[in-house]
């Protein structure tokens, strides 16, 4: 894959799951990679050095305003530009239960870890990007977002925003060089899933998945990488899920 070589790619929530498989793949396709996590970070950055790549890594919490500027700050003071960005952090929804039984503290932390964390990245990649003559953008979703899944309103709706954003964001930069596209993994064999699907319960999801296979971290970030590379260079405001085709097999 063309065009990473001496760019610079920043990637939250890399200390783990498809954020470190996606640093890693940057990492080795010749990219200047910086590690966003609140833990985890250096040990992507260290696999990406003992690969032969380049990497920082800028500890963030993305539900911090002030964190996420100086994660940009730091990546062109440190690699002179800002070409890509995967933005990638996020949480699951933990507290599981009806709506009308929510308290507002569990909307606001998963709103602001993978809602308001897009928007604030966005803002502040993309001046970046303008002035390194454009870039390309991929938020991850999730496949939730066209179903009813219950008792998790608010990690749906998150995700349902960081769609509409992507959308919106790509027509606003679409002329300026700059492509903005989402990734919308299904169930996904990461830390994540393991704190919300006992590992008995994840081998059924393979006999639900037509490609009867689960979904790697790998196979997500795989397809991150290709939506930042030159080859997808007519492909902007698409979410793209992949799933092994769960998504259309209701
Ligand atoms: N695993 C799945 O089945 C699945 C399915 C759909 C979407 N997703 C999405 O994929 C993304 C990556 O998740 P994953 O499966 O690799 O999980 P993961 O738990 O392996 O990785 C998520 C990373 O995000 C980091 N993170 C969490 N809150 C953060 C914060 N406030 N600031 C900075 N970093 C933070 C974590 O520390 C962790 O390293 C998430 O946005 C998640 O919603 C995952």
């Amino acid at each position: 894959m063309n065009g990473f070589a001496d760019k610079v790619a920043i990637v939250t929530g890399a200390g783990s799951g498809i954020g470190r498989a996606a640093a890693l793949r940057l990492g080795s396709l010749g990219a200047k990679v910086v590690v966003a996590d609140i833990k985890g970070g250096p040990e992507t950055v260290e696999a990406i050095r003992r690969a032969g790549g380049h990497a920082l890594c800028q500890p963030t919490d993305v539900c911090e305003p002030g964190e996420i500027e100086a994660l940009v700050a730091r990546s062109v003071e440190q690699f002179g530009r800002l070409d890509y960005a995967f933005n990638n952090a996020g949480v699951a929804q933990t507290n599981r239960r009806p709506l009308h039984e929510l308290d507002l503290a569990t909307w606001q932390s998963i709103m602001d870890t993978n809602l308001r964390s897009i928007f604030l990245c966005m803002k502040h990649e993309i001046p970046r990007m303008l002035e390194a003559g454009g870039g390309a953008i991929v938020n991850t979703s999730s496949g939730v977002v066209p179903h009813g899944y219950k008792n998790i309103s608010t990690y749906v709706a998150s995700k349902a925003g960081v769609d509409a954003l992507t959308r919106v964001a790509a027509m606003e930069v679409a002329e300026r060089n700059i492509r903005i596209n989402s990734v919308n993994p299904g169930f996904v064999a990461t830390p994540l899933l393991d704190a919300i699907i006992a590992p008995a319960d994840q081998k059924r999801l393979i006999e639900r998945t037509p490609l009867r296979k689960m979904t790697t971290a790998e196979d997500v970030a795989n397809m991150a990488v290709f939506l930042l590379s030159q080859e997808a260079g007519h492909v902007t405001g698409q979410s793209v899920y992949v799933d092994g085709g769960i998504n259309v097999s209701f």
